[in-house]
């Protein structure tokens, strides 16, 4: 959809796992396209379990995807190895649900930025003091933390830390993993402020990895819903939440909660019922069928077509185009993106 201004492209991605059952396969991540545009903030949203964090620990390496390719400022990563490879990575950095994943208890805060500073080459002391103060303050941390270890920190502190810390190697890049979901509810607005308030700064992309579709609603230009490893819906978030033209895309905005209890009270259940089915025998044509109020038999056989809704929109579901008109839209009919 980006193709010429993609920051980062990736295309065709495929990420499985050997599953505990024998000689089974989990498709994680299953032929996933998705592009970022420099300084973007765009939305990864879908069920726990669907494939966001596999996809997203892919793009930085963290998982070794079987097929598929990974295209950063035009450069395809997997040509490149070794040294070269890191060195074009560390533009991506990812941060983590869980901001102890990511911190060792035995360095200071002060170290832990530093040994990122190192990596870039900035080896003198003086300018990694200069530095790691503007960082700190970048993240709303008073300098006086560097001399602190993790355990002295609260979950909030710790999470700012981290992405001090991913800032210092001055990434244009940001893999976002539910970075606000471990934290309390008190502090989650906070920490999300200031994601906003750090993107629209530094110029940062942002792959902003969330369950929680409120919290995206608001932050992100664009959004991609997937399910059960594939990407079903995708387009600016201002046309999908209004728009919504998957049955998916449809439920889990159904279980968006509201702060108002009239509207919760009065309002139908959540569409959306059962388990996520075992990803190591998706069911067959549209993986979502099993759980779709509006499944029809040929949901079963075929797979769905991705339909073009708008230049910027497209779902994955043989009735997308009546949803979308439902809501309001129109879409000149036979208009399809292909498979
Ligand atoms: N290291 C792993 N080994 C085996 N299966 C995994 C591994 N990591 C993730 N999975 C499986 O891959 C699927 C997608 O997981 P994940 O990417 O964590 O989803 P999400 O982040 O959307 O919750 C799940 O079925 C999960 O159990
Ligand atoms: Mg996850």
């Amino acid at each position: 959809m980006l193709e010429k201004t993609a920051l980062l492209s990736v295309r065709n991605l495929v990420t499985r796992f050997k599953s505990v059952e024998r000689g089974k396969w989990i498709t994680a991540v299953d032929d996933v396209s998705i592009e970022l545009a420099p300084g973007e903030m765009v939305g990864l949203v879908g069920e726990s379990g669907c494939g966001k964090s596999t996809l997203g620990r892919s793009i930085v390496g963290l998982e070794k995807p079987q097929a598929g390719r990974i295209i950063l400022d035009g450069v395809d990563l997997s040509t490149l190895s070794g040294r070269t490879l890191r060195e074009r990575r560390r533009a991506i950095q990812y941060v983590f649900q869980d901001p102890y994943a990511s911190l060792n208890d035995r360095q200071t805060i002060g170290e832990a930025i530093a040994e990122a500073l190192i990596i870039i080459g900035v080896v003198d002391k003086v300018e990694q003091r200069r530095r790691i103060r503007l960082l700190l303050d970048q993240v709303g941390l008073p300098d006086a933390l560097a001399d602190r270890y993790p355990r002295e920190l609260s979950g909030g502190q710790r999470q700012r830390v981290a992405i001090a810390r991913s800032l210092a190697v001055e990434p244009k890049v940001l893999i976002c993993d539910e970075p606000v979901s471990a934290l309390d509810l008190s502090i989650r607005a906070q920490v999300m402020n200031l994601f906003l308030k750090l993107h629209k700064e530094l110029q940062v992309a942002c792959l902003f990895i969330a369950h929680d579709l409120a919290l995206v609603r608001q932050a992100t230009t664009r959004t991609y819903v997937m399910y059960l490893g594939k990407i079903i819906e995708e387009g600016s978030s201002g046309e999908l939440y209004a728009q919504p033209s998957h049955p998916y895309t449809r439920a889990l905005l159904g279980s968006i909660p509201t702060a108002d209890p009239r509207i919760e009270a009065s309002r139908a259940p959540p569409a959306i019922f059962g388990d996520i089915p075992s990803p190591t025998n998706p069911p067959s044509g549209c993986r979502f069928r099993t759980r779709c109020p509006d499944a029809m038999p040929a949901c079963a056989s075929d797979p769905p077509p991705a339909v073009e809704l708008t230049p910027s929109h497209r779902a994955r579901c043989v009735i997308a185009a009546d949803l979308y008109e439902a809501k309001g839209g129109s879409v000149g009919r036979n208009h399809y993106a292909g498979a």
